[in-house]
């Protein structure tokens, strides 16, 4: 038996694409793509708690989710401008997929209940759905342990069940600055000496990942069935340079996402939006992931908040955050283990 109360939590990243080339997918319907991964300073917490009395209900795990304090999601929330019913709470939930891998690891489900304190825009290109299960996946596992008396799966067995949840996943654990092969999954650190100041502005409406993934294969598809499968460019060695450093001047001259020209077809009102934050100073802006957050780059804090207020200004959800940070993380004074 575990002790009474026994609960783990854990945070992990929301992220932006600095760059995201994309190539033509492949059998399993996956693009592959070349990446670079950056993960921001807006954070998902996922508690996790034994909880016996839902050993027995359905999958044997439940969620919850509610707003974290003084995010921006939960004024979305407040204002109308986002629903937390379109967050699904059945087993079609990314976290109580993680939850329930890590049991099936562990080779057992006591019976688990899960919070989502939710801070990152849902479908909105920043990964919130994925890090929910990074940080499930690191809690659960943390839980579990000490409730089994187990040693924990560990990075590597969690960044495998991971990449089984979602593409983004992986990185979500790993975190910081990384170039993303294959299907994004396939990751290499890059160390970063300095920290970039990034603005997103979160739209109304979300988009659908796989919807804007067939839009570009809409714009690409070849004239003969014959064409040779096109690989995605590689990634730019001036722009992970730049990264590393730290140095907005230059990353803002080599950012590129090949999903930004689909995600505007589908939403065209993000051209407006792009061009006022240049307008308002920042060094570049461009649609995050698969949107349709747009991330704006800034020169500095001081840059940043002057966007962000010109942003607001226009009724327009707005806030600042550096990257990068790190990936997810337990956090010690949260659990009682
Ligand atoms: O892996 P994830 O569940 O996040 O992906 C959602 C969908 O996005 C996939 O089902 C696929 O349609 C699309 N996708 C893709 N190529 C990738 C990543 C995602 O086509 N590299």
């Amino acid at each position: 038996m575990s002790p009474a109360g026994l609960r783990a939590s854990a945070s992990a990243p929301a992220k932006t694409n600095l760059a995201l080339h994309v190539g033509d997918p492949t059998q399993d319907g996956y693009h592959p793509l070349e990446t670079l991964f950056i993960a921001v300073d807006v954070r998902e917490t996922v508690t996790a708690a034994i909880n016996t009395h839902v050993a027995r209900r359905g999958s044997g795990v439940v969620v919850t989710v509610s707003p974290a304090p003084g995010s921006e999601y939960a004024e979305m929330v407040q204002s109308g401008t986002a629903r937390l019913s379109d967050i699904p709470l059945d087993d079609s939930n990314l976290a109580v997929r993680a939850a329930l891998a890590v049991c099936a690891a562990h080779g057992g489900n006591p019976g688990i209940e899960l919070r989502i304190d939710k801070a990152v825009p849902v479908a909105g290109g920043m990964g919130g759905g994925s890090a929910d299960a990074a940080a499930a996946l690191v809690a659960v596992d943390a839980l579990l342990a000490t409730h089994f008396d187990q040693p924990r799966l560990g990075h590597d067995l969690l960044m495998e069940l991971g990449a089984d949840l979602g593409a983004d996943v992986p990185f979500m654990i790993l975190g910081g600055l990384a170039e993303g092969r294959g299907k994004g999954d396939v990751l290499r650190s890059v160390e970063a000496a300095n920290q970039l100041h990034l603005v997103f502005v979160p739209q109304d409406q979300g988009l659908s990942t796989p919807a804007v993934f067939r839009q570009w294969d809409h714009a690409h598809r070849g004239s003969t069935a014959q064409k040779p499968q096109r690989t995605p460019d590689p990634l730019n060695p001036a722009l992970v340079r730049a990264a590393a450093l730290g140095d907005a001047a230059d990353v803002a001259t080599w950012v590129r996402n090949d999903l930004q020209s689909p995600a505007m077809e589908l939403l065209p009102e993000l051209a407006t939006l792009l061009n006022h934050g240049v307008e308002l100073g920042a060094l570049a802006g461009w649609v995050s992931g698969s949107g349709p957050t747009v991330c704006f780059l800034a020169e500095s804090a001081d840059s940043a908040d002057i966007l962000v207020n010109g942003l607001r200004r226009e009724h327009r959800h707005a806030f600042s955050t550096t990257g990068p940070v790190e990936g997810a993380q337990l956090i010690p004074e949260w659990g009682t283990i």
